[in-house]
Parts: C-alpha cells; sequence; structure tokens
C-alpha cells in the first residue's frame, strides 16, 4: 500500500525518487517525503498530499546522490505532514521510511520514552527509527544497527534507512512487506515494487522476508537476520514504462478496460493444444498422475481475486467434476484451516504481494499443502512462493479497482479447468468446444468495448440511485458479486450482490423504485428461473437492467452481449459490469483510479 524508493550512485538521488515515487503513487497516497544525504548531513522535506505536492514543497537546490523516498496510507496516525515519512532520529542522523504496521510500536515507544527520547510523530515507524539510531552509536556499521534493532520488533515491515554519517550508503530489510533491489550501471534503486524501478533498470533482486541488503553505488550485500550472507540471484523484468503509462486515456481504468482484447489473448498465448484439446501449462511442475490425484480444489484470494476465483471454482466443477470452492484468504488463514493431502490449493493475486493471501499461502505451505499460485507479478512473494503456477501476462495493473487482472485469472481458471479435466472424464469434443470458446474471447471483448456508449447511458442514468442490487444464479452469481464490487469500490454507491435464487428469503423487502437491480442472466438452464426472478423484481416496482444475451420484457434496460460457451460466459458478462461502474464513478466525480480509502495493494494484515 504504501512505497518506498531509494537511490545511490552518482546523481542527485531527490529527482529519481520523486519520479519513483510518482509510479508508486496509485498504491497509496495520503502524504510523501524524501530524504537525502549530502556529505554528512541529511535533508529531508515530506508533506501531507500527493507528490506533486512533494515536488513543489523541494527546492531547486536539494543535492544528495543518496536518498529515499515514501508515498503514504494512513495506518497509524492520522495524514499530516509531521506522519508523513521519512521518520528522522532527534539529532537527525537516521532516517527511515516504513511499509507495514509494527506491532509492539507501542511497548517500545514506552520504552524508549522512559529511557528520554522525544517523539514527534503518531507512527510506529518513528519507534524504529529511534532504535537505530540508538544501536548505531554501539556499532560501527548501519546495516549491524538495522539487524540488530529490527530484533526487537515484531510485525510487518519493508524499510529503507540512511546514517548521514555514511553518505553512499542504503541499509534495506523485508519481513512481510515487499523490497525490491534494482541493479543500475554505478548505481543502486531499491523499492517496493518494480514499478518505481523500470525506468532506470529491469535487472532486479527480490528479498526474502527475515533478509536485508546494504546498497552502494558499486553493488550490494544480502544477509539474513542472523547476520549470514546470502547469495542472489537477479532476474529481468519484462515490464517497462510504457506499460505503466495512461497510454491517452482519460483514466488507467479506462485504458485497463480497454486492454482486455489484448491481456486476454496473452494469458491464452501458446497454452490451448489442439491436437488433443487441452491446455498446456508448463508452471505446474505436476505430471499426469499427480493431476489426476486431486479430489478437491480450495482457491484462496482478496478482494476480486477472490471473486474471480469463484468463476474459476465453477470452471473447474463443471469441467473437471472435482469439488471445488473459494474463500478469502484472509478468512481462510485465521480459521486453523484443515490442509489435506488430496486437494489442490490454488492462491490468486495480482500484485503476488498481498499479505494476507501470502500468510494463507505459508500456513499452507507450513502444513504440507500443495499451492498453485495465479498471479500477475512476475517474481513475486506469492509466486516464488507457490509450488507452481500460472502468469496472467497481462502486465501492470496500476488503477486500484481490477479489471484486466480480473478477466485474465478467470481465463486462467478456464485453462487450469481444462488442463484438470482432460486427464480426467472430459471428452476430447468438450476440450475442442471449451478450446475454441476461449479464443472467441477476444475478438468478443472487443465487441462488448463497443457498447460503450450505451453503457455510458445507462451508467448516468442509475448512478443517482443511492442503492443497487446485484443479482445472478450460479455462473452469476460471481459476476453479481464483482460487479457490485466495481460499482461501490470507485463510484461509492452502495451495492449488494445476491445470488437471485436468495432475493425472495430476505433481501426482496429492499426492492423499491430507488433501488435498481443489475441481473445477470445468461443464456443457460436457468435462463427461465431468471425470468422469473426478473417478474418479482418488476411486481414490487423495483427497476432492472438486464446484462445477458437477449432482450427480456421485464427489464427496463438490457445490455446483450455475444454468447460464448455456457461456462465461458461469466468471464464475458463482467466486462458491461466493468464500464458501468467507470462511467457512473465518472458520472458522480470520483477520483476513478484512486478511490478513497483503499489502496491497491494490500501489504498489510
Ligand atoms: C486490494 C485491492 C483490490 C484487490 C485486492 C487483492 O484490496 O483494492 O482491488 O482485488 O487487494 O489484490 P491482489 O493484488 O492480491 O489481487
Amino acid at each position: 500500500m504504501c512505497g518506498i524508493v531509494a537511490y545511490v550512485g552518482p546523481k542527485d538521488a531527490a529527482p529519481i525518487l520523486l519520479e519513483g515515487l510518482q509510479r508508486l503513487e496509485y498504491r497509496g497516497y495520503d502524504s510523501a517525503g524524501l530524504a537525502v544525504v549530502n556529505g554528512k548531513s541529511l535533508k529531508m522535506r515530506k508533506v501531507k498530499g500527493r507528490v506533486a505536492d512533494l515536488a513543489e514543497a523541494v527546492p531547486a537546490r536539494f543535492k544528495g546522490a543518496c536518498g529515499i523516498g515514501h508515498t503514504r496510507w494512513a495506518t497509524h496516525g492520522v495524514p499530516s505532514d509531521v506522519n508523513a515519512h521519512p521518520h528522522l532520529d532527534g539529532e537527525g542522523r537516521i532516517a527511515v521510511v516504513h511499509n507495514g504496521i509494527i506491532e509492539n510500536a507501542d511497548a517500545l515507544r514506552q520504552r524508549l520514552e522512559g529511557e528520554g527520547v522525544t517523539f514527534e510523530s503518531e507512527t510506529d515507524t518513528e519507534v524504529l527509527c529511534h532504535l537505530i539510531a540508538r544501536t548505531v552509536k554501539e556499532t560501527d556499521s548501519l546495516d549491524d544497527a538495522v539487524r540488530r534493532a529490527l530484533k526487537s520488533v515484531v510485525g510487518t515491515y519493508g524499510i529503507a534507512v540512511v546514517d548521514a554519517q555514511r553518505p553512499g550508503e542504503i541499509v534495506v530489510a523485508r519481513n512481510g512487506s515487499p523490497i525490491v533491489l534494482g541493479i543500475g550501471e554505478k548505481e543502486m534503486f531499491a523499492a517496493s515494487d518494480v514499478a518505481a524501478l523500470v525506468r532506470y533498470t529491469r535487472q532486479v533482486v527480490h528479498l526474502e522476508d527475515g533478509e536485508l541488503a546494504v546498497l552502494r553505488a558499486d553493488g550490494f550485500h544480502t544477509f539474513t537476520s542472523d547476520a549470514r550472507e546470502t547469495a542472489k540471484e537477479p532476474f529481468t523484468v519484462d515490464w517497462d514504462t510504457g506499460h505503466y503509462d495512461n497510454g491517452g486515456y482519460e483514466h488507467y481504468l479506462l485504458k485497463e478496460i480497454s486492454e482486455q482484447p489484448d491481456t486476454v489473448a496473452r494469458t491464452l498465448r501458446g497454452r490451448i493444444d489442439d491436437r488433443f484439446h487441452i491446455a498446456h501449462l508448463g508452471g505446474l511442475n505436476m505430471d499426469a498422475r499427480e493431476t489426476r490425484s486431486f479430489r478437491r480444489v480450495k482457491i484462496i484470494g482478496c478482494g476480486s481475486a477472490y471473486y474471480s476465483g469463484q468463476i474459476g471454482a465453477q470452471l473447474i466443477e463443471e469441467l473437471a467434476r472435482i469439488p471445488a470452492d473459494a474463500e478469502p484468504a484472509s478468512e481462510f488463514r485465521y480459521r486453523n484451516p484443515v490442509v489435506e493431502p488430496d486437494t489442490l490449493y490454488v492462491a490468486i493475486s495480482q500484485s503476488g504481494e498481498t499479505y494476507d493471501t501470502l500468510a494463507a499461502v505459508q500456513e499452507l505451505k507450513r502444513k504440507g499443502g500443495r499451492v498453485l499460485g495465479i498471479v500477475n507479478t512476475v517474481g513475486s512473494a506469492i509466486a516464488r512462493e507457490c509450488d507452481g503456477g500460472l502468469y496472467l501476462h497481462a502486465g501492470p495493473e496500476v488503477s486500484v479497482a481490477s479489471t484486466k487482472a480480473f478477466t485474465s485469472t478467470a481465463v486462467s481458471f478456464a485453462l487450469l479447468a481444462l488442463h484438470l479435466a482432460r486427464v480426467r472424464d472430459l471428452s476430447p469434443a468438450d476440450g475442442r468446444r471449451i478450446c475454441e470458446g476461449l479464443r472467441r474471447l477476444p475478438e468478443q471483448i472487443e465487441q462488448i468495448l463497443k457498447l460503450d456508449e450505451q453503457i455510458k447511458t445507462l451508467a448516468e442514468k442509475y448512478a443517482q440511485a443511492p442503492s443497487m442490487m446485484f443479482v445472478g444464479r450460479v455462473r452469476g452469481y460471481p459476476v453479481a458479486r464483482e460487479g457490485a464490487q466495481k460499482l461501490k469500490e470507485i463510484s461509492y454507491v452502495h451495492a449488494e450482490a445476491y445470488p437471485a435464487s436468495e432475493l425472495k428469503h430476505g433481501p426482496l423487502a429492499l426492492i423499491n423504485p430507488d433501488m435498481p437491480t443489475v441481473a445477470i442472466v445468461p443464456d443457460d438452464e436457468l435462463l427461465d428461473k431468471n425470468l422469473t426472478t426478473l417478474g418479482e423484481i418488476r411486481a414490487r416496482s423495483g427497476r432492472i437492467l438486464m446484462i445477458g444475451h437477449r432482450t427480456a420484457d421485464a427489464a427496463d434496460d438490457c445490455v446483450v452481449v455475444p454468447k460464448n460457451e455456457t461456462e465461458l460466459d461469466p468471464i464475458l458478462l463482467t466486462i458491461p459490469l466493468q464500464l458501468f461502474a467507470y462511467h457512473a464513478a465518472v458520472a458522480l466525480g470520483r477520483d476513478v483510479d484512486r478511490p478513497r480509502n483503499l489502496a491497491k495493494s494490500v501489504t498489510v494484515e
């Protein structure tokens, strides 16, 4: 959620840090700051607000070739200049930026205050800073001081630290919050996200939990919290700055919605085998015998990733006839789950860094579970932790609300379901039907995107409603949930999703002319049941916007999308809901790409 950038090399750090922070702004954004070391003095600026406000606050002459920067999403203490990072010790010698949460911050603060330390801010980070400042006086090395100080800390962190007494040196550490090193020509970078690095280098190294690194212009070395050196293999990132530009669109969200014909094609590329009508998924690291051995599939993820997992569970159950279900990773990890040897676990994450999902994967691994990852960010923590998996290849997703990663995840599940199904009972003919359906998706998404004007008009009409209901049956239900999620996330219109069949068991009481319903009504075996539900809503004077494959008299408005194979239709039915939420948010004047209170990647508990 918060963003970290660090630089050491021959150039002035401040412009590099500001540029990096701008690229990270989507992760967290209530305040920003930076500190540079020049000679043996530390200069620092921080402000409540956006990176642009920080850029204005940094004077033209802000020399220093070694520095750290931060964008903050408040956890401890309100957004304010004082609570913004970096935090300094009392003498202005040590500066720290931090992502994560220090759980024993209150106890440490009391102890330090008892020893005469005065605190400036309400943050947990300042505790870290004073701890390091005390330790650095006892040892001659900053990395040793950071390592020792962290020993008394309970919680999660990604941190970057500079010491005015050691210009040209940055120490970073990771525990639960990502830190990536970027290797340049006689310069080194570090960040919480590769987005901040790709303008300067594609050679990166991910730190593991419990690992620290010292960065100098001429290189880096890494070690564990027990001071044991570790060996790291750099890898090349294939995303460049172009992937992070808004491509002339007014919002990243619209760009990412519009990219879906391409991103879905990329997820499918090289993965469909027309000879046997199977999916080629080399990254699963499982042979046919093992693939056959699973008797159950359990899918975990958070937010939209979880909803795409629900689509995935239905695909797996329908095609492979293996019992499958999805659960929020955040719930799963706290309920001491029973981990079975014949269950295949699948973790989903766009960022690959969501803390709840990562912690759930770690719990599964600890109990001997077999975990696959469906992840967008190559080399991310969840991808590294899993036994195998599929990358989405959707390119970076910048807007907070997930769109292209959602569809690519659902497509990945179709591939995984096909794979699991074709080593079981799915016939070659049905395999071929699914393969052909998958190939039609990009073109059909293109057709749905052409409905933009119609959906915009509808969104403007319905956006004025104080509250909306989203309903769908079986395959349509996760689509309804994701539709409601998109709308509430970015337009702040209250939206509830319900299985259409459950409507009469409670929420029907809410239906009135002020509570319109978005109904997901595919042409499948449940069509008649869904049309009956529309009649029930209509009878209570409820307005209806139907998303489906035909029009219906009971609906006030209909968006008709192209039909694919019944199992794959949920993927296409999602796209109009993305456009609907987008246009509703624009009509209401919302900050579409940066909705209030939310962050793109939640790397804290
Ligand atoms: C946050 C975002 C959601 C996202 C979820 C999971 O809550 O606001 O849009 O779906 O995290 O993110 P992940 O990166 O794990 O897919």
